[in-house]
């Protein structure tokens, strides 16, 4: 049984009264535990695609089923707990809030869950382990470095132990040594905690780490 799977995925968007389509057909499968890359030229349909499958986008033609849940099945409630236990999602720009340390950004999604605080000690304490930033968790991010910040966004993003990380262009803002840093961190995540990565990128040393490579073509997915 896929982890993920979309069924004949189309979205389109009014734009001045007009519809435009821009995704037609999509069918997609990923096995648990795997690395995909989605590229694409920019305005194809990419973050579509994330976001119909991380659930931020209900208003979508055909089917998306992650963990054997049909999405357009599910309240804008369950919707939102779907997202925050199941999704990670890893952004270029990091997306941290400035005004919280890093370990405050990681435990965030704990807010909106029931876990105690002796499981979120442990889990903020292995995860700054595992994105090797434990001297920097009271840190503010302002202070950090590119790099740091993708791991403290990769450490939140882990919180609550998703079965995805949906990844947008993760690296585009680093540098090429500070980005294979990244990837080597992807693969150890994987290897570690089985978490399944849908990575949209332009960069060729992303699609080296995957398992299978789609780009959107004329609206279409196209296995490369
Ligand atoms: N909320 C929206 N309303 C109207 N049009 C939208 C909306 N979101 C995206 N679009 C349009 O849909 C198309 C696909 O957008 P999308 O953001 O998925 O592209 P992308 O492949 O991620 O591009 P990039 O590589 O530049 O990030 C674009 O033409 C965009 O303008
Ligand atoms: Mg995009």
């Amino acid at each position: 049984m896929p982890l993920i799977e979309l069924i004949e995925v189309g979205k389109s968007y009014l734009i001045d009264g007009v519809k435009k389509l821009i995704i037609d057909g999509v069918n997609l499968s990923i096995a648990r535990g795997s690395i995909v890359a989605i590229i694409g030229p920019s305005g194809s349909g990419k973050s579509t695609l994330l976001n119909i499958i991380g659930g931020l986008d209900s208003t979508f033609d055909g089917e998306a089923v992650v963990e054997n849940v049909k999405l357009k099945d599910l309240s804008d409630v369950e919707l939102s707990r779907f997202r925050n236990e199941k999704i990670g999602f890893i952004f270029q720009h990091f997306n941290l809030l400035d005004h919280l340390n890093c370990r405050e950004n990681v435990i965030l999604p704990s807010y909106f869950s029931r876990l105690n605080p002796k499981e979120i000690e442990k889990r903020v304490n292995y995860l700054f382990d595992k994105v090797q930033l434990t001297h920097k968790m009271r840190q503010y991010p302002p202070t950090l470095s590119g790099g740091e910040k993708q791991r403290v966004a990769i450490a939140r993003a882990l919180f609550m132990n998703p079965s995805v990380l949906l990844c947008d262009e993760p690296t585009g803002d680093l540098d090429d040594v500070t980005a294979s840093t990244i990837l080597d961190l992807f693969l150890s995540i994987r290897k570690d905690m089985n978490v399944t990565f849908v990575i949209v990128t332009h960069e060729e040393r992303i699609t080296k780490i995957a398992d299978e490579i789609y780009m959107i073509k004329e609206r279409r997915l196209v296995r490369i």
